[in-house]
């Protein structure tokens, strides 16, 4: 028998090496699907009138956020500079620079969901989740951005999930919709 196949440690390494190289060939996949999404939104809205805003919607609906990357590809295709593009990046709160967690929850910071106690929901969801805004759970589950207006002023606080907009939110009913989301998955 091959002295070396015996060695526990061989097999140990063997195994070490064909799962970094997985997580390359993931890696390698991941960042190849990411440039591909960034290089067809460029394509689709280049020629747009103002056609920063619709590329970077693109990508983060492509991609679910917008990753660094982005920043020099989308200068570069539209003849302006990385900090122009940066400046619209963080100008805008919708846009996301991290992945997002399984669920988004977009919380109502407006003027109006700010006098029928968002304040208050708002401190009581980062407590209740651990993290603050811009921030996902640690178990990845979650992730909390602020939002600002959902066309429900009257009837707030209001908040979106999923896409699904919920009105009057009290922390009660904050705890009972985070709980049907921990039942879901
Ligand atoms: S201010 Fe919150 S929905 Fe309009």
């Amino acid at each position: 028998m091959c002295p070396v196949s015996t060695n526990p440690e061989f097999h140990w390494q063997r195994r070490g090496q064909a799962t970094i190289r997985r997580e390359g060939l993931a890696v390698k996949a991941q960042t190849t699907d990411a440039a591909a999404a960034i290089d067809a939104a460029i394509a689709e809205h280049r020629h747009a009138p103002d056609s920063v805003l619709p590329i970077l919607h693109a990508i983060q609906d492509r991609i679910g956020y917008i990753p660094a990357s982005a920043v020099p590809t989308v200068a570069a295709a539209l003849n302006l500079s990385r900090a122009e593009i940066h400046g619209v990046i963080s100008y805008y709160h919708h846009f996301r620079t991290r992945p997002c967690g399984r669920h988004l929850i977009e919380l109502c910071r407006a003027e109006a969901c700010q006098a029928q106690n968002a304040v208050a929901l708002a401190a009581h969801a980062q407590q209740r989740l651990g993290c603050t805004f811009h921030e996902t759970t640690t178990d990845g589950h979650i992730s909390l951005e602020p939002v600002f207006c959902l066309g429900l002023c009257a009837t707030g606080p209001a908040l979106m999930i999923d896409g699904r907009v919920h009105a009057r939110v009290t922390p009660e009913r904050f705890d009972a919709l985070i709980a049907s989301l921990e039942d879901e998955g």
